[in-house]
């Protein structure tokens, strides 16, 4: 997350920037320039529509590693949710909902299509969207519930998919955070209708930029490809799936080639991963203060970040002091996500285009409610006490683990003492 990028020396320690890039990407990148051409796509019918070799391969590689059928790539997870939206032909009149804790491409690409995000509030065990608020929130508008596995896990994916049955709900699942994490036997991102990664340089695997979109069902797959790529360009073979009119969403060979090798790390950067972040919490189970994160029942957290929520009264300083004498330390760690999405002006004004309240005023609909207080669960770990750290990341190790931990006990005692 963004705390890696805070680096400073910690006494004999550093925390060099999160990066992953060795002579395997540079021989692939150097294959593809040397090979040309640097993208092999063309917005018209034929077997270019589909892009270039490279493209290809990353595509059948992600869709062989995840255990989906159809594996697209866009040029970023913010795309791929817009192509998402389009690919489950959701527009003007229907509703989304979704979590405030969460990028705000999660909530932006609804917007893209002239829908409109509802948020239910999350879990605050999870951080994940509640299914209980996501029942209250549904009316007749609402064509679909996404699900964003924050932090490297999913929520209660179990009560969200009998909810969706229930109401014939379609469910997108933002899994930017978490590729390679699990919920009984089905890796996250593949258990929804449609599932969404991303490449970006702060992800478990990165090429810079770049997305995929998997779904196991053709139709869907056949709508992300016009999104992706001028849809307004094809006609006959998909005529079915259309009309669309598509942008350019397309991955450079490069980039593909840069995925490809990437992905092939996944496992083992998770691995490291999950195996730091069970070191620190057995460093700090007990602290008083401090709830750690736990996998989900039946499935595994992949430690996007290792989220800590922080409890002043029973650490005995506030939230901002405790982040703010371990960053003086050197140590990348922050207090609060993300601004809960509702809250930001964009919401608050009703105005994503231009003066207009499209489409939030859409053939007069009641606007929605974006109140502050609207989810407080939300609102309490952002402002009060969700506390994330990228020191489980990839280069750092076990002796990062152990300082921070040894520096986080450091910092409650002095509290205790005063
Ligand atoms: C949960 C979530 N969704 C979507 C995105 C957007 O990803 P990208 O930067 O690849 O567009 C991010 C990126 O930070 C994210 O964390």
């Amino acid at each position: 997350m963004q705390y890696a990028m805070r680096q400073k020396r910690n006494n004999n320690i550093t925390f060099p920037p999160v990066y992953h890039i060795d002579r395997r990407e540079i021989a692939a990148v150097t294959a593809v320039m040397k090979k040309g051409p640097l993208s092999g796509f063309v917005g018209e019918p034929g077997p270019e529509f589909f892009g270039g070799c490279a493209v290809r391969r990353f595509e059948r590689a992600f869709a062989r590693k995840f255990g989906v059928k159809h594996a697209t790539s866009f040029n970023s997870a913010t795309t791929a949710l817009h192509g998402a939206i389009v690919a489950l032909g959701i527009g003007p009149g229907d509703e989304v909902i979704v979590p405030p804790y969460t990028m705000s491409a999660s909530a932006t690409c609804v917007l893209m299509n002239g829908a409109v995000p509802i948020f239910a509030d999350i879990e605050p065990d999870t951080f994940c969207i509640d299914p209980r608020d996501v029942a209250r929130k549904i009316t007749r508008r609402t064509k679909a519930v996404m699900m964003v596995n924050l932090f490297g896990r999913t929520g209660d994916m179990k009560a969200l998919l009998s909810l969706a049955r229930r109401h014939r709900l379609a469910i997108i699942e933002d899994n930017a955070q978490s590729a390679g994490a699990r919920f009984h036997g089905r890796y996250t991102g593949t258990i929804g209708d449609i599932g969404v990664f991303s490449f970006n340089v702060h992800k478990q695997i990165q090429s810079g930029e770049g997305g995929v979109l998997v779904t196991n069902n053709r139709k869907f797959a056949d709508r992300a490809l016009l999104a992706r790529n001028h849809g307004e360009n094809l006609s006959g073979e998909y005529s079915g799936a259309g009309p669309i009119f598509g942008t350019n969403y397309r991955m450079t060979e490069v980039t593909a080639a840069i995925a490809e090798v990437q992905l092939e790390k996944l496992d083992f950067l998770n691995r490291k991963r999950v195996a730091l972040a069970r070191r620190l919490s057995k460093r700090l189970a007990g602290t008083p203060g401090l709830t750690l994160p736990r996998p989900p029942e039946g499935g595994s957290h992949v430690y996007y970040a290792y989220p800590l929520r922080f409890d002043e009264k029973a650490a005995g300083l506030s939230r901002a002091e405790f982040v703010r004498k371990l960053q003086k330390r050197g140590f990348p760690i922050g207090a609060g996500y993300v601004e809960p999405l509702y809250l930001l002006p964009l919401f608050q004004k009703k105005q994503a285009f231009n003066g207009t309240h499209f489409p939030f005023d859409y053939n007069g609909r009641a606007e929605p409610d974006y109140r502050k207080g609207l989810c407080p669960v939300t609102e309490r770990m952002h402002y009060r006490e969700f506390v994330g750290t990228d020191v489980c990341q990839h280069p750092y190790t076990a002796a990062h683990i152990d300082a921070f931990a040894v520096a986080v006990k450091e910092v409650l005692a002095q509290a205790k003492k005063r």
